[in-house]
C-alpha cells in the first residue's frame, strides 16, 4: 500500500508485531458499509463513474459475504482488515478498485469502523441487560414476601424481603443500560472526511456520508475526530462498573450457597461438582464472574494508559485500544447470557432465609422507632434499647422477652407486635422500603418498563 517511497519489504518480524488482522477483522461488516457510503459519495462529487460505484459496491457485498461464509483469507501481510479488504476489492474489480481510498485515510475509517461496532454492540448488550434485568425481577416476584436478614458489614442488620434484595440488582444494571444509552449519544458522530489528520482537498459531502451509516451528524475538528478513543474508554468504563455489579451479585449468591447460609440453592447445570470431592457443588459461574470482573476493570486500565501519553493525532499506540473493547464486550456479552440463566432457575430456601431473620434483636431499630413514637428523643431511645439488648445478651434471652417495663416506662405495653417481623416490614409504607406489598409494585413496575 505504501510501496512508492520504500525499497525494502517489511520484516516479518515487524509483520507479525504490527498486525491486527487477527482480530479486527470482525470489523468487516461496519468497514464495508463505511466504504460504500464513502464510494457513493465519491461518485456524487464526481470522482466515480455509477459502473466504478457500482463495481465496487458489488465488488465489496461479495467480500462480506466470503468473510461470513467463512472462505475469505485474511493476510498478516496486510495489517488490518482495512487493507485486506481493499487490497482483495482491487484484485477482484481492478482499476476502481484502487480509487475507493480517495480522500480518506485508515485513521478516520478505523475511527468510523470502532465507533460503529461500539454502536451495535451497546445495541446487543442493552438487550441482554434488559434479559437479566427479567430474570432478577422474576424471582423478586415469586420471593416478594420472602422475609431474610439485610446486612451490613456482613453482620445482621435489619429484614428485608428477598424480592427488595433481587430488584436492589435491577435498579444497578438500569443505570449500567443508561451509561451506555448516554455513551451512545455521544459515540454516534461520523469522523469520516478528517483524513489521516487535516481533512482532504477533495471535498466529499460528509453529511450524507454519517446519514447513510445512521450517524447523527460529522464530528467537528479533524485532529480530534482522528485522536479520540474517548468512546471506547467510555464503553469499557460502563462495562467495568456493570461487571463490578455482576460481581457483587455473584458474592451474594456465593455467601447464599454457602452450608453455612444456606439461603440458596443454583441449579444442578451451573454448578460444577469436584474430582475429589464427591460431595461438592460449587457456584463455578459466580466465581467466574468476579474472577473475570478483573479483566473488564484491566481493560479499561490498559486503554486509558495506551492513550494517556499521546500527542495529537494518530500514534500507533491506538491500534493497541481494540483488544481491550473486543474482550470486554465478549466477556460481557457471555457473562450476561450464563447469568441469566443461572438467576431464572434459582431457588431459595425460604424456612433458613426466614429462621437467619427471626431473632428479635433485627427489630432493635423498630423498637427504638416505638420509642420516638412515644415521644422519647431517638439517642436516648438507642440507648435505653441497647440497655435492653445488653440485659438479653447477659441473660442469653431473645430480646422480645426482656422485662422492658423495668428498664423504661416509656416502652408501654404493646411492644409484643413492634418483634412481629411481617408487620414491621408492612409498616414501612414509605417508597423504596423492603416492604412485601411495594416491592410486588416495583416488579409490576420492572415489568411494564422492561416490556
Ligand atoms: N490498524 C490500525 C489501527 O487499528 C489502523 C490505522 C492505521 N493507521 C496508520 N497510520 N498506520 O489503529
Amino acid at each position: 500500500m505504501w510501496k512508492g517511497r520504500f525499497t525494502q519489504d517489511t520484516s516479518s518480524l515487524v509483520q507479525q508485531f504490527g498486525e491486527s488482522v487477527s482480530y479486527d477483522w470482525r470489523l468487516y461488516p461496519h468497514d464495508i458499509a463505511g466504504s460504500i457510503a464513502h464510494a457513493r459519495a465519491q461518485q456524487q462529487a464526481g470522482f466515480l463513474s455509477a459502473e466504478e460505484f457500482s463495481a465496487i459496491e458489488g465488488g465489496l457485498l461479495d467480500i462480506r459475504k466470503d468473510i461470513e461464509d467463512g472462505r475469505f483469507e485474511f493476510k498478516t501481510s496486510l495489517e488490518d482488515i482495512h487493507m485486506n479488504i481493499e487490497s482483495e476489492l482491487t484484485r477482484r474489480i481492478g482499476p476502481a478498485g484502487a480509487k475507493l481510498h480517495t480522500a480518506r485515510s485508515r485513521n478516520d475509517q478505523v475511527a468510523t469502523d470502532t465507533r460503529l461496532y461500539c454502536r451495535s454492540q451497546i445495541d446487543s448488550l442493552t438487550i441482554a441487560l434488559r434479559k437479566l434485568q427479567l430474570a432478577l425481577v422474576d424471582r423478586a416476584e415469586v420471593y416478594a414476601a420472602a422475609v431474610m436478614p439485610g446486612y451490613t458489614h456482613l453482620q445482621r442488620g435489619q429484614p428485608v424481603t428477598a424480592g427488595h434484595h433481587f430488584l436492589a440488582y435491577v435498579e444497578m444494571l438500569d443505570r449500567d443500560v443508561s451509561r451506555l444509552a448516554d455513551a451512545r449519544k455521544r459515540l454516534n458522530i461520523s469522523p469520516l472526511g478528517s483524513g489521516a489528520l487535516a481533512g482532504s482537498t477533495i471535498n466529499l459531502d460528509r453529511a450524507a456520508i454519517a446519514d447513510e451509516l445512521g450517524f447523527d451528524g460529522v464530528s467537528t475538528n479533524s485532529m480530534d475526530a482522528i485522536a479520540d478513543r474517548d468512546y471506547i474508554a467510555e464503553v469499557l468504563f460502563a462495562l467495568a462498573l456493570c461487571g463490578v455489579h455482576l460481581s457483587r451479585l455473584s458474592e451474594d449468591l456465593i455467601l447464599w450457597c454457602s452450608a453455612e447460609f444456606a439461603f440458596a440453592s443454583l441449579a444442578d447445570a451451573h454448578t460444577t461438582g469436584s474430582s475429589l470431592m464427591p460431595q461438592k457443588k460449587n457456584p463455578d459461574v459466580c466465581e467466574l464472574t468476579r474472577g473475570k470482573t478483573g479483566r473488564l476493570l484491566g481493560n479499561l486500565v490498559a486503554l486509558l494508559t495506551a492513550v494517556k501519553g499521546l500527542p495529537l493525532t494518530y500514534n500507533r499506540d491506538l491500534q493497541e485500544d481494540k483488544e481491550p473493547l473486543f474482550d470486554s464486550i465478549d466477556t460481557m456479552h457471555l457473562a450476561l447470557a450464563v447469568n441469566t440463566e443461572m438467576i431464572l432457575a434459582l431457588t431459595l430456601r425460604e424456612d433458613r432465609c426466614a429462621a437467619a431473620a427471626a431473632d428479635p434483636m433485627l427489630l432493635a431499630t423498630d423498637l427504638a422507632d416505638q420509642l420516638v413514637k412515644n415521644g422519647v428523643p431517638f439517642r436516648q431511645a438507642h440507648e435505653l434499647v441497647g440497655k435492653a439488648v445488653a440485659v438479653a445478651i447477659a441473660g442469653n434471652i431473645p430480646l422480645d422477652k426482656v422485662d422492658l417495663g423495668k428498664i423504661s416506662e416509656h416502652f408501654g405495653n404493646n411492644t409484643a407486635e413492634i418483634f412481629q417481623i411481617e408487620r414491621a416490614l408492612a409498616s414501612r409504607t414509605n417508597p423504596g422500603c423492603p416492604n412485601p406489598l411495594l416491592v410486588r409494585e416495583q416488579v409490576a413496575r420492572w415489568k411494564s418498563v422492561l416490556s
